[in-house]
């Protein structure tokens, strides 16, 4: 099946704070979009890519498009307010029959090896969303009470999520609600997710600090 990336890269990364959004940092020489594009194309040199993104930025990403990767071609899409929106948005432009891995720009130490793994589940599952465990305790918090909660039931999720196209493109159309990720609108839309083994390395950068960590890991 061929295959596609859909990368999100329209938030402002409001908790980050700072003039520029997260995904648009330079680390290690790099920005961290760039970064994460250049582990999916280590992984398949063809693969077809679209970036959905907030026209204030777009200039600065056709430019460094251009500078990183002169002899490739990208979707640019317009992002929406919210996460879903831009999803759906950047959906558009993969076509069925094909797989799609959707990441977060924000994520730029994925592995070559956990795109194959999602790829390959995918073509068997339908979905394919990488987890890992929880390694502190965890508590449910409801006003001034809190409660355990067993942590073994638990899991992180992360991205990339892989997806047998038709399946996340129809599950986006009958949804009108807001969701933090895409695994959450197929089961939304009523089918099962399929988990497998991401990686503790593959850190989103949320906070100023987590820039150390990827620094580190790069
Ligand atoms: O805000 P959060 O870190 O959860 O965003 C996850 C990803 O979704 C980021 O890569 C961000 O750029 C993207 N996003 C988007 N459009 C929005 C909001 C977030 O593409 N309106």
């Amino acid at each position: 099946m061929r295959k596609f990336l859909l990368i999100t890269a329209a938030g402002k990364g409001e908790r980050f704070g700072g003039n520029i959004p997260k995904q648009f940092i330079t680390v290690k020489d790099k920005p961290v979009i760039i970064h994460a594009l250049t582990a999916f194309f280590k992984y398949k040199a063809d693969i077809k890519v679209t970036v959905v993104i907030d026209k204030e930025f777009e200039t600065g990403l056709k430019e460094n498009l251009l500078k990183y990767f002169p002899e490739k071609e990208f979707y640019i899409i317009k992002g929406g307010k919210t996460r879903t929106e831009s999803v759906k948005n950047g959906l558009e432009t993969i076509p069925d029959l094909s797989l799609v891995a959707i990441h977060d720009a924000a994520r730029p130490w994925v592995s070559r090896n956990l795109i194959a793994k999602g790829f390959e589940h995918a073509e068997k599952h339908g979905s394919a969303i990488p987890f890992i465990d929880i390694t502190e305790s965890v508590r449910e918090v409801d006003g001034k009470l809190n409660r355990s909660v067993n942590r073994e039931k638990l899991k992180l999720i992360q991205t990339p999520q892989f997806f047998k196209s038709e399946l996340i493109k129809n599950a986006y159309k009958s949804i009108n609600r807001l969701f933090t990720d895409d695994a959450t609108v197929l089961e939304k839309a009523g089918f099962k997710i399929h988990l497998f083994e991401g990686d503790r390395k593959n850190i989103k950068i949320t906070y100023p600090e987590d820039i150390k960590l990827v620094e580190a890991f790069l």
